[in-house]
């Protein structure tokens, strides 16, 4: 059997007027990144990630029957067009396991806790809490078992977008196969729940060092692994930084933990710089970051490390017991190179809700 075919919805059509609900997703830092997709948003490697808390979207949906379906998007209480083509890209792929939708016009009012000028994308979370909001739909119809909700809400949200997979769980999420994840899958994200205690409750500072959209959209972004000189060796790299790294997340191995992430950050730029056509996303001041986060680490011998996303922010990561003087070092030395001065103090989460 297909193994999609368990996702397809034994509701199949709309049997209520109306229906509506709220979630709230968070969004997600991954330690070992997707990068490279193929067919249906499946990925080219295992990809895990923190799964975070103050950074998040809400969003209220209401289905209503229609016979001529359609989706408008509030963000922040502004109507705007320019999300719904995203929107109806997603139903459209989601459609085949969710065939009740059919009869249904969707009316989103959505806010992220971020300004969205900020450079945090909200794909994974937006995607994520509208998944959600899909599922808790077709749990009403009763198309869907309570205890199968969270692995629907995942497998729809991954084809929104493929990091918002991992954006319903949390703390700790990963999503593809892997050899030493037994129950890993390509089309879901499931929760990694054999992490030491050092990493309960682990923060990431996202320093804002340039505001604005993002330079390289994803999808460009991963079309451009397609014909990448260095993609193979990309890729493997990715599976062995998963298996190291799962191993420093079982044993609280900080200094393996610093070097996967770090390694894996500035992979992701280094694939960026050498396809064609290629990009420099960061900016002069996410140097001079890193380089601050080397030199205190090295001077306190406090295990903080850095991660990027596709762009020139800078993801802080460290343990809780460290967080004094931490928020002294941010204050005192980053905080400068942040655009307007702008950082986020967040936290590992617990996911969707
Ligand atoms: O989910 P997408 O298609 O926006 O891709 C996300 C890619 C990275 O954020 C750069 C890495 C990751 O694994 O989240």
């Amino acid at each position: 059997m297909d193994q999609n075919e368990e996702f397809i919805s034994a509701a199949q059509s709309p049997t209520i007027e109306r229906f509506e609900v709220t979630h709230t997703a968070p969004s997600n830092i991954a330690l070992v990144k997707y990068w490279g997709k193929h067919a249906a948003q499946l990925p080219a490697n295992a990809s895990i990630s923190f799964t975070l808390s103050a950074a998040h979207t809400t969003s209220k949906v209401v289905f209503e029957k229609s016979t001529t379906p359609k989706v408008a998007v509030v963000l922040e209480g502004v109507h705007t067009p320019a999300f719904e083509p995203k929107i109806e890209q997603f139903l459209d792929r989601i459609r085949l396991y969710c065939p009740f939708l059919k009869g249904y016009s969707l009316q989103i009012d959505t806010a992220n806790t971020f300004p969205h000028s900020s450079g945090i994308a909200s794909s994974a979370s937006g995607m994520a809490a509208l998944a959600m909001a899909v599922v808790s739909l077709e749990h009403t119809l009763g198309g869907i078992r309570e205890a199968d909700k969270t692995r629907k809400a995942s497998f729809l949200a991954r084809l929104g977008s493929g990091s918002a997979a991992r954006s319903i769980e949390g703390p700790i999420v990963s999503w593809g196969e892997h050899a030493e994840l037994p129950h890993s899958s390509d089309l879901y994200a499931t929760k990694f729940a054999q992490s030491h205690e050092v990493f309960n409750d682990y923060h990431d500072c996202i320093l804002i060092v340039h505001k604005g959209s993002k330079k390289v959209s994803s999808t460009l972004g991963h079309s451009l692994m397609n014909n990448h000189p260095y993609k193979d060796a990309r890729f493997e790299q990715a599976t062995r930084h998963m298996s190291k790294l799962v191993h420093a997340l079982k044993k609280g191995n900080l200094e393996s933990f610093i070097a996967v992430v770090e390694s894996e950050a500035l992979s992701l730029h280094a694939m960026m710089m050498t396809s064609s056509p290629y990009f420099v996303l960061m900016e002069p001041q996410t140097l001079m970051v890193i380089k601050a986060i080397w030199a205190f680490r090295e001077e306190t011998a406090i295990p903080v490390c850095f991660t990027l996303d596709a762009g020139a922010n800078v993801h802080l990561l460290y343990p809780n017991q460290h967080r004094e003087p931490v928020h002294q070092f941010i204050e005192g030395v980053l905080k400068k190179y942040c655009e307007d001065q702008f950082y986020i103090n967040d936290r590992c989460g617990t996911g969707a809700n």
